[in-house]
């Protein structure tokens, strides 16, 4: 049984209604009664749940947070924004930004560095996404474009800021295809390494997301460069995540 800390972030994406707070219930339990106390959960709910989530996280083990927030901090015209200062706002600590579903929609680097700045502003802990397309592997690119998601989105970051890496390899997401052991090792140690030797990080935090699960998650926890998970689609059944936990540490 490992005693390293570990992150479960529950990356809900663009699902769940009023109803599917009912299934933190077990959730909430479980963190409570989980004799390893060495992992932290993060609930990331779509804006609408946000509020809900908070007062049902309340007083639990597990924190909240957004899934994305506007380049500014400040309050103003943006119609169908939410910004850094009103997920703070919320009681949440947590932000996830970067996501590879947000740049195919068109967020650039600039745009996410301008989202981090915002949010560290605001004492957030970002969870920054990074990771290389199909295309981008199979071409052997994939150091280089990790290296350059991170110099340019984490440019005026000072160190020790909170920031925690999620390397997520895009054709991994939703996909049910996982990378090599030996892959996810090589990579997230490259990523440590730069932001070691580039931002100044002392002891970088990095996380693996793409189609982790029940099924897999003993295999993929055999990486110890790993410090916690990303999971979209897993999160929404509080059984499977609950089971992610559990198998991760025995
Ligand atoms: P997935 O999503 O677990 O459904 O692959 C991960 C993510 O997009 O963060």
């Amino acid at each position: 049984m490992t005693n390293k800390l570990k992150y479960f972030i529950a990356n809900w994406k663009m699902y769940g209604d009023l109803k599917s707070i009912k299934s933190l219930n077990k959730v909430i339990k479980f963190a409570k009664s989980f004799k390893n106390t060495s992992f932290k959960m993060v609930y990331c709910p779509p804006f609408t749940l946000m509020h809900p989530l908070s007062i049902k996280l309340k007083k639990t083990k597990i924190s909240l947070g957004a899934q994305n927030c506007h380049t500014s901090s400040e309050y103003g015209a943006f119609t169908g924004s939410v910004n850094a200062k009103m997920i703070k706002n919320l009681g949440a600590k947590f932000v996830i930004l970067g996501h590879s579903e947000n740049r195919i929609a068109g967020e650039t680097d600039n745009i996410i560095k301008k989202k981090i700045l915002s949010a560290v502003k605001e004492n957030l802990i970002v969870i920054f996404c990074i990771g290389e397309t199909n295309l981008q592997k199979r071409q052997k690119k994939t150091f280089q474009v990790l290296r350059k998601q991170i110099l340019s989105c984490l440019k005026g970051i000072k160190k020790n800021t909170k920031i925690i890496v999620a390397y997520e390899p895009v054709w991994s997401i939703g996909t049910g295809n996982i990378p090599k052991n030996s892959d996810i090792d090589k990579n997230i140690n490259f990523i440590k390494k730069i932001l070691k030797k580039n931002i100044n990080f002392k002891n970088p935090k990095v996380l693996y997301g793409g189609s982790v699960s029940s099924k897999n998650i003993r295999i993929i926890d055999k990486v110890k460069s790993i410090d916690g998970y990303l999971i979209g689609g897993a999160s929404q059944n509080e059984k499977k995540l609950i089971d992610i936990v559990k198998k991760t540490y025995n």
